[in-house]
């Protein structure tokens, strides 16, 4: 028979062109657990409507039950000539139970309201993949800062050398980044817990069922939405967490650059393990950090993913439409690039070997200790602007001279400026810059000691 939930006013049956344009099954088939999840609690609150006996209650649920077991073993599946995965399932449902009790299911429910539901039940079990995959990662990072503590390596900002850090601080600035994104996660997820199960196609239904009551079944904790033209027609919750894997991209792609620099040559900084880098077909020697570059790359199509997501749902009358059907696909191919990518990248990051010694010997390099002399003036009660001026002097001196500053001899220190004793030395070197910096935040052993203890604790609680 015709399988499609609307035929009764046609006279003719869907061009095989229009079957093709409208088809989701191949995207949303996996939501059918979701869609059966919902039908089991559809079907209790029609039960306490009165609208379905005990005993057809238990055979419904014995039907979606064989149904669930079938689409799992992959003995059902869905057509194109389903439509959607919802169509697909109440064939499924029908093929079992008969018509007659099969056919009662789609009392008081709509496939608005169901899509809506089943996407936000989707997209936050993925919330929570998503979240441990992050969680991961912070650890393989937090575990490269535990493993180098003392070494120092050139900050940058402009990409040019600005001051000594701690590699342990470098590195966990970028975990701190990822723990916002791990954050907005769980924020999320506690926004979209309100189903719109319940909102019918977009009015609620006159049927005297408990959208709340649905709601409490499929674990969502805030209840059903307040309003069912919102509900069947809302997507935000679908661009926001677009926009967080979007920013998961970005913050991974911003460390992914810095490796694939790292592993030239020219900086030398690091080495990646051979199960986490490839070779070239034609080139013997080559070892290529094909990982970071296809993080860098998907941030790309993760941000793709997040317009072409928002431009599907600017200026949408209310409430459903069709376009919506375009919401799912975007999202989807977003959470399936992370969990592929971010494996492999946590795996990356866990394996390097960091050659401290060369990040070491460039962390005084390019004159990055200046601000230090600077603020040594300071200290001794000259104002930045001069001890600024007196900085940069020592910089020209040197740049002329083709040396370091620490190479400044006393006689040039004194020419520069009187109050350059030969005691700033005591600055100009690495650990002295670092210790110093030992405020809140800084890097200073001791504070990146601090904060890594906390990110520590922090990251073990999640
Ligand atoms: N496959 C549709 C979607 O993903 C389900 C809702 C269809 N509703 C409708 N009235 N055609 O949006």
């Amino acid at each position: 028979g015709d399988v499609r939930l609307w035929g009764g006013r046609f006279a003719d049956g869907p061009s095989e062109a229009l079957e093709k344009l409208s088809a989701s099954v191949h995207f949303d088939w996996r939501l059918a657990p979701y869609d059966i999840a919902g039908s089991r609690a559809h079907a209790r609150v029609l039960h306490a409507a009165e609208l379905l006996t005990e005993d057809e209650l238990r055979r419904m649920l014995e039907g979606l039950d064989q149904l669930e077991r079938d689409v799992a073993d992959g003995s059902f599946v869905g057509t194109v000539a389903d439509e959607d995965v919802h169509t697909a399932l109440e064939r499924g449902l029908l093929e079992r139970l008969g018509a007659e009790l099969g056919g009662k299911l789609r009392a008081g429910r709509s496939r608005n309201d169901q899509v809506a539901t089943l996407f936000r039940m989707y997209l936050r079990d993925h919330a929570r993949v998503l979240g441990g995959l992050l969680a991961d990662l912070q650890g393989a990072l937090v575990g490269l800062a535990e493993a180098h503590p003392e070494v120092a390596m050139p900050g940058r900002t402009h990409l040019q050398h600005a001051q000594p850090v701690l590699f342990a601080h470098h590195v966990l600035a970028h975990a701190q980044a990822l723990s916002r994104d791990a954050e907005r996660l769980r924020q999320w997820d506690a926004r979209t817990a309100v189903s719109p199960y319940g909102s019918g196609a977009l009015a609620g239904s006159s049927l005297g069922l408990d959208p709340e009551a649905v709601a409490a079944d499929l674990g969502f904790e805030r209840g059903s939405s307040a309003n069912s033209i919102d509900g069947t027609a809302a997507r935000d919750f679908a661009a926001e967490f677009a926009f967080v894997t979007a920013m998961i991209g970005v913050d991974v792609s911003k460390i992914a650059e810095e490796i694939i620099l790292w592993n030239t040559k020219e900086f030398s900084f690091v080495t990646l393990h051979d199960a986490f880098s490839t070779g070239s077909s034609i080139m013997p020697q080559k070892k290529n950090p094909d990982i970071a570059e296809l993080a860098r790359g998907k941030s790309g199509r993760l941000i793709g993913n997040l317009t072409g997501l928002m431009a599907t749902l600017k200026a949408l009358p209310l409430a459903y439409n069709r376009d919506l059907q375009e919401d799912k696909e975007p999202v989807f191919d977003s959470i399936d690039q992370l969990e592929i990518l971010l494996p492999a990248f946590t795996g990356m990051m866990a394996t390097l070997t960091v050659h401290g010694d060369r990040m070491g010997e460039l962390a005084p390099a390019g004159f990055s200790l200046a601000t230090d002399i600077a603020e040594w003036l300071v200290k001794r009660g000259v104002p930045f602007r001069v001890a600024h001026e007196v900085a940069g002097e020592c910089v020209k001196v040197c740049e002329r001279e083709g040396i370091e500053l620490d190479q400044l001899t006393d006689e040039q220190f004194a020419a520069i400026s009187p109050h350059l004793s030969p005691q700033v030395r005591t600055v100009l070197n690495v650990p002295g810059a670092l210790a110093a910096r030992d405020g809140r935040g800084g890097t200073a052993p001791s504070a990146v000691a601090a904060q890594l203890a906390d990110f520590r604790a922090d990251l073990d609680l999640q």
